[in-house]
This record gives C-alpha cells, sequence and structure tokens, in this order.
C-alpha cells in the first residue's frame, strides 16, 4: 500500500472518531439549542486576560473593561505594572480585580480562574496572552531557554485553554495569541514560531470541541507591536520593520486590543475557528 493509502486510512479512521472523541468529553451533552446565545451588557461577567500587566495584554484588559467586561488582571512577576492597570480601569468606571499565577502552572491557573469566578460570578472571556520570545539561531538556543518557552507558551497556553474549556459559559469567546512570525520565517526564531503555531491548532481543535455553545475560538496573530517583548531584544529586533509595513509604522498594543474587542463583541460572533492576521500588512 502506498503512503498516499496510508495517510488516507488515517484521516478517515480520525473523522469517523471525532463525534465518540466528543461525546466521551461530554460536549455534546452540553449543546444548547442553536439560538445565537451573546452575552449582553447587563449580563457580562469576567474577562481574564493572561499575562496583562503590560503591552497587548494590558491594553485589551483596559479595553474589554471599557467594553463593560469585568476584567482579572494577571502577571507573573511586576505587581506594580498589574495594579497600575486595574487602577486605570477602575478611574475609568470598570471592575477588575488582579492574580499573580505563573500559566505554567495548572493549579494557579485553576486558582486564577477560582479567583474571577468569586469576583465575577463566572467567565465569558478568555484572552490567552501571556507569552515569552526567547531568540536565537538553532546552533545557540539553549535548552534552557528553549524550555521555559515551551512551558510558558505551549504548556502554558494548553493549560489556560484546558481551564478555558472546562469553564466558560455558553456564548463565551476565547482567543489565544499567535504571532504572524509563523507565515515569515525570519531567522532565529524557529522554536518561537513553532510555540506561536500551536495556538493556532489549539483554537481550530477546541471551536470543534466547544461546537453547539454559541462559543468562538480564535486565534490572532499580530506583526510586531511595540512592546517589551520585542524591545528586550533591542533596537536590531525593530530595524525596517515600520518601512516593510504596508501602513508604514510598527503596531500598537491598542491594534491588537481593538481586534479583540470586535471578536468578543456582538459583531464578531460569526468569526470561529480562525486565525485572524492583525499585523498592518506585513507578511
Ligand atoms: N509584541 C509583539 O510584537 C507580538 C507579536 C505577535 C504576538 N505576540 C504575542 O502577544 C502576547 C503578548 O505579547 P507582548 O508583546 O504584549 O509581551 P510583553 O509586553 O512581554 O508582556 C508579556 C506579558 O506576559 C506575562 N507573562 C510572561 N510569562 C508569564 C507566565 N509564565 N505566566 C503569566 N504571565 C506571564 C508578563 O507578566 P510580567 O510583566 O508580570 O512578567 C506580561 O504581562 C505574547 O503571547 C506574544 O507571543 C506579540
Amino acid at each position: 500500500m502506498s503512503n498516499t493509502d496510508n495517510s488516507r486510512r488515517t484521516f478517515l479512521a480520525l473523522a469517523s472518531a471525532v463525534p465518540s472523541v466528543i461525546a466521551m468529553s461530554g460536549v455534546a451533552s452540553a449543546q444548547s439549542s442553536g439560538t445565537c446565545v451573546v452575552a449582553q451588557p447587563s449580563d457580562k461577567r469576567g474577562a481574564i486576560v493572561t499575562g496583562s500587566s503590560r503591552g497587548i495584554g494590558a491594553a485589551t484588559a483596559r479595553r474589554l473593561a471599557r467594553d463593560g467586561f469585568p476584567v482579572t488582571v494577571n502577571y507573573l512577576t511586576n505587581r506594580a505594572l498589574a495594579e497600575a492597570v486595574v487602577r486605570d480601569i477602575e478611574a475609568a468606571g470598570g471592575r477588575a480585580i488582579v492574580r499573580r499565577g505563573d500559566v505554567a502552572d495548572p493549579a494557579a491557573v485553576k486558582a486564577l480562574f477560582d479567583a474571577n469566578d468569586e469576583a465575577f460570578g463566572g467567565v465569558d472571556v478568555v484572552v490567552n496572552n501571556a507569552g515569552i520570545m526567547n531568540v536565537g539561531p538553532f546552533a545557540q538556543m539553549t535548552d534552557e531557554a528553549f524550555d521555559r518557552m515551551m512551558a510558558t507558551n505551549v504548556k502554558g497556553s494548553f493549560n489556560v485553554l484546558r481551564e478555558a474549556s472546562r469553564r466558560i459559559r455558553d456564548g463565551g469567546r476565547i482567543i489565544s495569541l499567535s504571532s504572524t512570525i509563523i507565515k515569515m520565517s525570519p531567522p532565529g526564531t524557529a522554536a518561537y514560531a513553532a510555540t506561536k503555531a500551536a495556538q493556532e491548532v489549539y483554537s481550530n481543535v477546541l471551536a470543534k470541541e466547544l461546537g453547539g455553545r454559541n462559543i468562538s475560538v480564535n486565534a490572532i496573530s499580530p506583526g510586531a507591536v511595540d512592546t517589551q517583548l520585542l524591545r528586550q531584544h533591542g533596537e536590531e529586533a525593530l530595524r525596517g520593520i515600520p518601512e516593510a509595513t504596508p501602513l508604514r509604522r510598527l503596531g500598537e498594543p491598542e491594534d491588537i486590543a481593538n481586534v479583540i474587542s470586535l471578536l468578543c463583541s456582538p459583531d464578531g460572533t460569526w468569526i470561529n475557528g480562525q486565525n485572524v492576521f492583525a499585523n498592518g500588512g506585513i507578511a
């Protein structure tokens, strides 16, 4: 038998197994009647934004609060910055709490969701944003840098999405941060890009697993956004990017928060199982 025949048989076996996998997970029994359930402003529960002490996460936390969601701000090391985000939200009339928690630790992720549920009565939005970027050519990437990035970006995202899948209310929205880098493949970014490609795969599969409950699950792929994640690598990391971008500038965290806001709004309902590239046109 040829390799092609083998691949086709494997695919068909997997496809026919999908309904029983869903039934085993209990997802089918949770399906709603199919009416459009969209969280209404008066009924909004918590939005958890992992890694929201700064950068894209902080802008997203502020924006979702402005959209009417009570927000759980999460951080790993920068408590002062996270508290400043909460103060901004409260000063603008919103509600927010702050919780430290390493997404790489499943118990910490569970505690983060517990804190959100206790404060806000449930979760309607999860923005799986926390991430780190270690770069270097294959020949120079250390085991430690590789393992830390896998623990945060791949295992951490899995921990967050697993908890989200267990708790999010019908009509909820789940968004994970991938990256345009998965299309561009610049030298030195293989390991980081691999962790970001995982976000697209996670979202595609989870959108199907949560089918029937009006929950959308998407990835968003920013281009270069002016945050500490890039700036930590020096000016060199940013050189040439505005010129190579049709809109002729770097992205700002608010550019991404705006798209996340759209995905969480009633107007974003029909976008599901997608990787939304938000990058000013660079590719
Ligand atoms: N900036 C870009 O150009 C760009 C482009 C495409 C995709 N992305 C993705 O967008 C996301 C946010 O990036 P950013 O540029 O905003 O990064 P950033 O400015 O470096 O902020 C990262 C955030 O993640 C938190 N964090 C890091 N490790 C964590 C952990 N183990 N547990 C919990 N929180 C953790 C940090 O908390 P502390 O401050 O407390 O350490 C911080 O709040 C990342 O997933 C990144 O891969 C960024």
